[in-house]
């Protein structure tokens, strides 16, 4: 009988957020944002509907709308004016990522900003690394160079540690990545810098309007030698003990919605932040599954990243991350 009484006086709304196990908040949620050059710019991404990319005037409107709906930190992705080989727009001064993370400290005090640290949206082979020839004996193929990577990664850190970013997040799986950028940001007098690391990220089918909206599909190949087989939780383990142990802040969990067990595991086993990011694909799914019915997107997205939370998830990013203040008041 105690089980029904409960469940009778959740139905009144305010007795149900009394007895909430798990309570969700705009305040825990990463926004993430892409940006291009010129001005006045909101270029629509047609897989994602109600996600833009922004040139930075029309970017800092819009974080000050995210800001009045609770949003406390932005994750930046940046559209290079042009791409090439080795992807070296990246880390110029005068990037876009650069010059977004300096105007927006410039317009707004409390709000955590984040960078995204990869090559995929900038070079042409869309690759997340630098690519060597390999020959064996019967053939020529193309692969990753890690090591000469690693060197680029921390240079595009540096750089936005430079334009006044408070985390930066590697999202490109090179082996040893979180090591390389946290050395070359201690040694550059930046050691408040704090790293976000994509730890236990996947070879996943869910980053397609993603790559639509940084325009990044790899050119040849996939990602699958450098992301995780969807079908290991043990590796994942082993990758994120590694991040903690090169020096990660907050490790990641990626995609979030097939991975509720990975997150599971990993907020068990390490007493350090979990971060889950609710992916493209993810968001897309909701947004065609609800077309156009905003009662029914609610639903759907309030139970998506509730579960994203009570599995462990300690930050969600998510592309519904100024929805959720809608939804919630
Ligand atoms: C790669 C990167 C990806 C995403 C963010 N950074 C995936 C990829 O193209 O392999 C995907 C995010 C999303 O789908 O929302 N650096």
């Amino acid at each position: 009988m105690q089980a029904i009484r409960l469940r009778r006086l959740r139905k009144d709304s305010a007795n149900r957020d009394l007895f909430r196990e798990t309570q969700l908040h705009p305040k825990n949620i990463i926004l993430p944002y892409f940006v291009v050059e010129g001005k006045k710019k909101k270029e629509a991404i047609k897989s994602m509907p109600g996600i833009y990319r922004f040139s930075i005037d029309n970017l800092i409107k819009d974080i000050a709308e995210a800001q009045e709906m609770g949003i406390q930190a932005i994750l930046l992705f940046g559209i290079p004016k042009s791409k090439n080989e080795i992807g070296s727009r990246a880390y110029k001064k005068n990037g876009i990522v650069q010059k977004a993370v300096r105007a927006i400290k410039k317009n707004f005090k409390d709000l955590t900003v984040i960078t995204d640290i990869c090559l995929c949206g900038y070079t042409s082979h869309g690759h997340c690394g630098i690519i060597k020839k390999s020959k064996t004996k019967n053939q020529k193929s193309k692969i990753i160079d890690n090591d000469a990577t690693l060197k680029v990664l921390a240079k595009i850190a540096l750089s936005h540690a430079e334009a006044g970013v408070d985390l930066v997040a590697p999202s490109s799986m090179m082996d040893g990545q979180v090591k390389a950028i946290r050395e070359t940001l201690d040694k550059n007098g930046f050691k408040d810098v704090a790293i976000l690391a994509y730890s236990a990220k996947y070879a996943s089918n869910f980053y397609g309007p993603f790559r639509e909206a940084l325009d990044s599909a790899p050119q040849f190949g996939d990602r699958k030698s450098y992301q995780m087989d969807f079908a290991n939780s043990d590796e994942a383990l082993r990758e994120i003990k590694q991040d903690i142990d090169e020096g990660a802040d907050i490790v990641m969990v990626k995609p979030a919605l097939c991975y509720l067990d990975i997150i599971y595991k990993v907020k068990e086993k390490f007493n350090v932040p979990v971060a889950a990011y609710n992916v493209s694909g993810e968001y897309s799914l909701i947004k065609k599954l609800s077309n156009g019915d905003r009662a029914k997107e609610r639903d759907l997205g309030l139970e998506v990243l509730t579960a994203i939370k009570r599995a462990g998830a300690d930050l969600i990013i998510s592309y519904f991350g100024k929805e959720v203040g809608k939804w919630l008041c």
